[in-house]
């Protein structure tokens, strides 16, 4: 059920059972991060592979010293500068946290949220929340609670409704090396403002067959549909022409393809607009029956490489 009962989402979730709770990126299937049981239903409903391990949610950077042990500075300087929001930070984890939660490391992903309804509900947990993002393994990941309805509305008694998630795109994670910092996973917190804070960073290499966040797996947040990225609208669209064809674009519409065929992500060239817009724009275009969606490439600046990235995996076969 669709929902704003705050009460009702804390109850479910002190008798173990799991809800979906907005973000200020995307919802998330949510449940004790402290409970085993609950865990696993998380990962049984996502159909998710054991190894892949989940984010642990707490309610202030007060509160890290609880999930996370051995906090490097440069660790600290970014929860105070970045939390509440869409950072997750992987540190060494404190005995509490479950090994399912981990997939058996020792360390745990911890985030903020900023997203008032969900910092509401952590205030009034004695318990941390674990939660992956709100679709099913390797599907578009969810911006709207109808978003969630569509995956999970059997399964779930609440998804807590707090509107369109206003950042879109999953946190970035960063993970740290004698004092250094990583990028595990580009989000939607630009590698730029990072770097602002704590000087140059590594951003880790793809690797398939043992990665390093499951966000990085090359097939990850796909449509249904088969999906070009292209950097030639034109060309591409000549390439497939004859077919149903949707368009995924940044700034303009083309005349050659039917307007409810298209979305244009920010007319205004914003890339922070186009990140909200994302992942409703996919789950709509996939919702189309067409043959190919065709996705233009973002600039390579600030969170259009995170915007790339996603089309990437959206993308690769
Ligand atoms: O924005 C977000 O981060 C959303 C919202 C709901 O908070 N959550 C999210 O969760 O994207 P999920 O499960 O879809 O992605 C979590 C990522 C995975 O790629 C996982 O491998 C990585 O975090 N991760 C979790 N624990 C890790 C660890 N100890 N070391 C490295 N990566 C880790
Ligand atoms: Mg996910």
């Amino acid at each position: 059920m669709i929902t704003t009962d705050l009460s009702l989402a804390k109850s479910e979730l002190q008798r173990n059972a799991i809800i979906a709770i907005p973000t200020e990126t995307v919802y998330g299937l949510a449940g004790n991060a402290f409970n085993e049981v609950a865990i696993a239903k998380i990962f049984a409903l996502k159909q998710r592979p054991l190894y892949n391990p989940l984010i642990v949610h707490i309610k202030s950077a007060g509160y890290l010293d609880h999930v996370a042990k051995d906090i490097p500075q440069i660790a600290r300087q970014l929860a105070d500068k970045f939390w509440p929001g869409p950072l997750t930070l992987v540190l060494p984890k404190q005995v509490v946290i479950p090994d399912i939660v981990t997939a058996g490391k020792d360390t745990v992903a911890v985030r903020v949220p900023s997203h008032p309804m969900t910092q509401d509900l952590l205030q009034q947990l004695d318990f941390p929340i674990a939660a992956p993002s709100a679709n099913p393994f390797g599907s578009i990941s969810p911006t709207t609670a109808q978003h969630v309805d569509s995956y999970f509305a059997q399964d779930l008694n609440v998804i807590l409704d707090g509107g369109t998630c206003q950042r879109g795109i999953e946190s970035t994670i960063v993970g740290f090396s004698e004092g250094k910092a990583i990028i595990y996973r580009l989000g939607s917190l630009a590698i730029e403002a990072i770097e602002t804070e704590v000087g140059k960073v590594t951003i880790r290499t793809l690797d398939d067959h043992a990665p390093a966040a499951p966000g990085m797996l090359s097939k990850h947040y796909a449509p249904k549909t088969p999906t070009v990225m292209s950097v030639d609208i034109p060309s591409t669209l000549a390439a497939y022409q004859g077919k149903r064809i949707g368009l995924l674009v940044f700034q303009s519409v083309h005349e050659d393809i039917p307007l409810n065929h298209q979305e244009v992500l920010s007319p205004s060239g914003d890339l922070e607009e186009a990140a909200q817009r994302l992942y409703a724009a996919m789950h709509r275009l996939d919702s189309l029956d067409l043959e190919v969606i065709v996705a233009e490439q973002f600039p390579e600046i600030g969170i259009g490489q995170t915007l790339n990235d996603k089309l990437r995996r959206a993308s690769s076969d």
